[in-house]
């Protein structure tokens, strides 16, 4: 799918930037997602997540590309994920290869999306019928069944443990991660002007040698699973600016990464990635 061989520059070619590291052209496609494409790692029990610029949304029906949101995306999640293991939340986060790829622990992932809210937006103010911005009485968790040609339906701890999507325990172990991860995270954005008004977490299983499991969370953490509004204006710097047709999309995700402290080294210009990558 895609050839380090064709890049035209040596200096860009982001095959170059990890040195040891087997060029992609030879690496073995495991999955390919809307947002990621996951690659075979480099050990057993690896893999190398490769974040596009593609965009999608209402469970595929809109498409579109956002330039330089794979690099970003890609800086943005590194940044969090080692944030949370720097407070004890275990995940899959190794290291960053290059400008769009990480290396990642495989885990078997769990199939389900767990929804943390804290302002209502999106689907539960349409529902529930709540105003969009109101700031919910407690911190709501939602799971949802992933599952494409079902749409992703809501589902209880119930359907969770009945259907033997994950065990009474896993859940639990879910639910308190996720509790944590929220209260960090959300302290942690509104230190740079935003409002975590909700985003969306997936867990994996890993086994260690004696066959006992750890839940670990898995995926990403980016502006195209959270919303994050600015403290002040209200204005939204997150996915919902495509699903809306808001414009400024790029320049949302880059304000993020900007606020963090994290844009690439480059600045703005950086962002886009070599063309061969895109
Ligand atoms: N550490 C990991 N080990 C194995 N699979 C992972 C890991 N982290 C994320 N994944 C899975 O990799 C895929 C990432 O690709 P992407 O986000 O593009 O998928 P997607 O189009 O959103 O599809 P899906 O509905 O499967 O999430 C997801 O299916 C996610 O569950
Ligand atoms: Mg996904």
């Amino acid at each position: 799918m895609f050839s380090c061989q064709q890049s035209g520059s040596r200096n860009l070619d982001p095959c170059r930037l990890t040195s040891g590291f087997r060029p992609m052209a030879r690496r073995k496609q495991i999955y390919e997602g809307k947002a990621k494409v996951l690659f075979e790692g480099p050990e057993p029990g690896t893999l190398v997540q490769y974040f596009k610029d593609d965009a999608t949304a209402f469970n595929n029906k809109k498409h579109g590309t956002i330039t330089g949101k794979g690099v970003l995306n890609n800086r943005i999640s590194e940044y969090l994920m080692t944030r949370l293991t720097e407070i004890g939340v275990p995940n899959h986060f190794v290291r960053r290869l290059n400008m769009r790829e990480q290396l990642v622990r495989q885990v078997e992932i769990i199939p389900i999306e767990v929804v943390i809210r804290n302002v209502a937006a999106g689907s539960i103010s349409t529902k529930f019928a709540i105003p969009e911005g109101t700031q919910l009485p407690r911190s709501i968790v939602e799971y949802y069944y992933k599952n494409d040609e079902l749409n992703d339906p809501m589902v209880s701890e119930e359907h969770v443990t009945a259907f033997g999507w994950a065990s009474v325990q896993e859940l639990d172990e879910i639910l308190s991660l996720s509790l944590r991860i929220n209260d960090y995270l959300s302290g942690l954005f509104l230190g740079v002007q935003l409002r975590l008004v909700d985003f969306k977490l997936e867990f994996g299983r890993i086994y260690n040698e004696n066959g006992d499991v750890q839940i670990i969370l898995a995926d990403e953490i980016s502006p195209d699973n959270c919303r994050l509004w600015d403290v002040t204006t209200g204005e939204k710097l997150d996915k919902d600016r495509f699903r809306r047709d808001l414009g400024g999309v790029a320049e949302a995700y880059q304000e993020v990464a900007r606020r963090l402290g994290i844009l690439p080294e480059g600045g703005p210009r950086d962002i886009k990635g070599p063309p061969v990558m895109q």
